[in-house]
């Protein structure tokens, strides 16, 4: 995501963090002491992307395991993990090797070309990856196969650098000169990108002209399906119906089904709407803007040049965003849905597990500073030889939010009208109220604030979850629990959880911390973590592969990487944990001012994609200056891009 300036605050309610609760589960220090390791110094061969070399030493992997376990039989780690790094490439071990594949303004099929100058118009840009790739996901071609050589690469691009998109820069850096083309760029260089992708004598490349080449943009027509759908509170002048929004934004992480849909998150949908006039917002029964951050100044100032992101003449646009978008990328021509079931919140991604009767649940994070958890459960079951049917799953079930208790247990607290206390004396008339309102709903159940839910992802074998908790500076020593341990959590950790009896569709559950981030050579105890091995901060991108390997991704902000207490970390990173015994190792560094988010794999798991976000994002980048902080990944204007990453003797990535 963007800076921290986009994590808001806005959790206004009383919920408890377990400070009047007396018996700690775990005592802090217990916690922040306890796995860390010696570390053993083994040498490293970082093979870079882009062709440079690299003499730094390894800087640790360590034996001993961590202080939690579980039952999953996990391959060890074969790899020789690699240093951090402060160069402006892509590392990878010895014995690997990658290259980009699909980088910002790459044409979706047959389309434009890139050009290096940021002269590609609007038009162009809407046949072109857009800027700021984020989740992902790996489709087998055929549908229902599950080829390794032949696939669709589904994946989001999630906002736009405004100082890299047009060659004197967008409405923050000249708004004199900003107009509806320049807004219309941005807008299509928001959304998904549908790829068709091959490999062809041991080399994966984009197929062009392909018939699934598809970009799904800020402006894309798609279908609101749920319980809010046609109601008062999406309906607008352009659509009074409320069943039809263009577009979808901030596509942050994703999800997908098992019936081979693509799920992409709406994050941090607030920032694009703002007043022409300037006029100041006041809540209404409508719209509770301030508990979403919705504010009469924008992020990109669209409402000056659209009609629908201003809030004078749009107030309900902003009820638009903020869901789950379920797209079919084997069907060209299918329209997008909106699940507005699952609840509106900034939402990160979505993991699913499968219940013993088939019906699937879906849990989601809500990424702001003391937001909360999710869990969605459909309220039919998942039919293997019914795609058509599934397609609806996501219309009809029970939102849940998390409560995590001091004891190791918790409970998912069900969103529902008229139940614990969500009823009209408390302002919610309707479900579809509670839905738009989740996060006022949550407040009013009890849920537990986190410390900003990024990623989830699920363990089928086992039925655990795995959630990061990537940060939060503004915990303070009173509102510390036993979920959340830390005050001034800059370094973030990984939580997971286990349904009842591995039963997805019940209502209780037993958690634990799976790790504190840090790095033992920061002498303050909020920031040692308990890392068994290669050190990192602020986990994001998550994500649990067939085999069991948990892959980690990190997002420290451009702001702040490389320096005081990041220091030890150099630039955002992937890094491979086993969880049978905690050991972790460094497998990818990025260049310079990225975010490393987004991660797919063929299902033989012998080709892993990667996506490299935001690289030279910094104070130093200017409209003027674009190379000036990094040139990644074609030493010219940088670029977000896929990697593909392959290990050079074909065997399994990882082990
Ligand atoms: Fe888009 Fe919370 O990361
Ligand atoms: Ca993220
Ligand atoms: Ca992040």
């Amino acid at each position: 995501m963007q800076d921290d300036s986009n994590d808001l605050v806005c959790n206004r309610s009383n919920n408890q963090t377990f400070e009047e609760i007396l018996n700690k589960r775990l005592s802090r220090r217990q916690v922040l002491r306890g796995g860390l390791n010696a570390a053993a110094v083994s040498m490293f061969g970082g093979l870079a992307l882009t062709g440079c070399g690299s003499d730094n030493d390894n800087t640790s992997s360590s034996t001993s395991a961590s202080s939690t376990t579980t039952e999953a039989t996990t391959p060890p780690l074969g790899f020789k993990s690699i240093a951090t790094s402060t160069d402006d490439t892509v590392y990878v071990p010895e014995g690997y090797s990658g290259n980009v594949l699909y980088a910002w303004g790459d044409p979706v099929s047959d389309g434009p070309e890139f050009l290096f100058d940021a002269q590609n118009s609007a038009a162009d840009q809407a046949q072109q990856a857009g800027m700021h790739h984020d989740g992902m996901r790996y489709f087998s071609l055929p549908l229902g196969s599950e080829t390794s050589d032949h696939g669709l690469l589904a994946m989001n691009h999630e906002y736009v650098d405004d100082a890299l998109i047009h060659i004197d820069g967008g409405y923050n850096y000249s708004p004199s000169t900003y107009s509806l083309e320049k807004a219309n760029k941005e807008i299509a260089a928001h959304g998904v990108s549908v790829i068709e992708i091959q490999k062809t004598n041991g080399a994966w490349g984009v197929v062009r002209p392909s018939s699934y080449g598809r970009r799904i943009t800020g402006a894309t027509p798609m279908t609101l399906a749920g319980p809010v759908a046609g109601t008062e509170f999406v309906m607008t002048p352009d659509d009074p119906t409320g069943t039809e929004v263009l577009g979808t934004l901030n596509n942050c992480a994703n999800g997908y089904t098992p019936w081979g849909t693509y799920l992409t998150c709406e994050e941090n949908f607030h920032q694009y709407f703002g007043s022409r006039s300037g006029a100041s917002l006041s809540d209404t029964d409508l719209n509770d803007y301030s508990r979403y951050g919705v504010s009469n100044s924008s992020s990109y100032g669209w409402e000056t040049q659209v009609d629908r992101f201003d809030l004078d003449q749009n107030p309900n646009e902003p009820n638009r965003f903020g869901w789950i978008v379920e797209i079919d990328p084997y069907d060209p021509d299918s329209k997008p849905v909106k699940h507005t079931a699952l609840g509106r919140f900034s939402h990160e991604n979505a993991a699913y597990l499968v219940a013993p009767d088939n019906r699937v649940a879906v849990y989601s994070g809500d990424d702001s500073r003391f937001e909360y958890i999710y869990k969605f459960v459909t309220a039919n079951a998942y039919n293997a030889s019914n795609r058509t049917a599934n397609m609806s799953l996501l219309d009809e079930g029970t939102l849940y939010v998390a409560k995590f208790n001091e004891d190791g247990s918790g409970t998912w607290l069900p969103l529902v009208f008229g139940e614990n206390g969500l009823t009209a004396e408390n302002g919610f008339r309707s479900q579809a109220e509670v839905l738009v309102k989740a996060r006022a709903a949550a407040d009013t159940v009890g849920a537990t604030p986190m410390d900003r839910p990024e990623w989830i992802t699920t363990n089928a074998n086992t039925q655990e979850v795995y959630a990061t908790l990537t940060n939060n500076s503004r915990r303070t020593a009173s509102q510390v629990d036993a979920a959340n341990p830390r005050a001034n959590n800059q370094m973030g950790h990984i939580i997971r959880w286990r349904d009842t009896d591995g039963d997805v569709t019940n209502a209780t559950f037993t958690w634990d911390i799976y790790v504190l981030a840090g790095s033992p050579d920061l002498e303050d105890e909020n920031y040692h973590g308990t890392i068994n091995g290669d050190v990192y901060s602020c986990p994001d991108g998550l994500w649990m592969d067939p085999n069991g390997i948990l892959w980690i991704q990190t997002d420290i902000s451009s702001s702040s990487i490389g320096s005081g207490i990041f220091e030890p970390f150099g630039h955002n990173q992937m890094l491979a944990s086993d969880p049978s015994t905690g050991e972790t190792r460094r497998f990818l560094t990025g260049p310079k001012g990225c975010e490393v988010t987004g991660i797919a794999a063929s299902p033989d798991l012998k080709t892993l994609f990667v996506n490299i976000q935001h690289p030279g994002e910094s104070s130093d980048t200017t409209p003027a200056t674009p190379t000036a902080f990094s040139s990644w990944p074609n030493n010219a204007r940088p670029r977000s891009a896929t990697v593909v990453i392959t290990k050079d003797d074909g065997g399994i990535i990882g082990t």
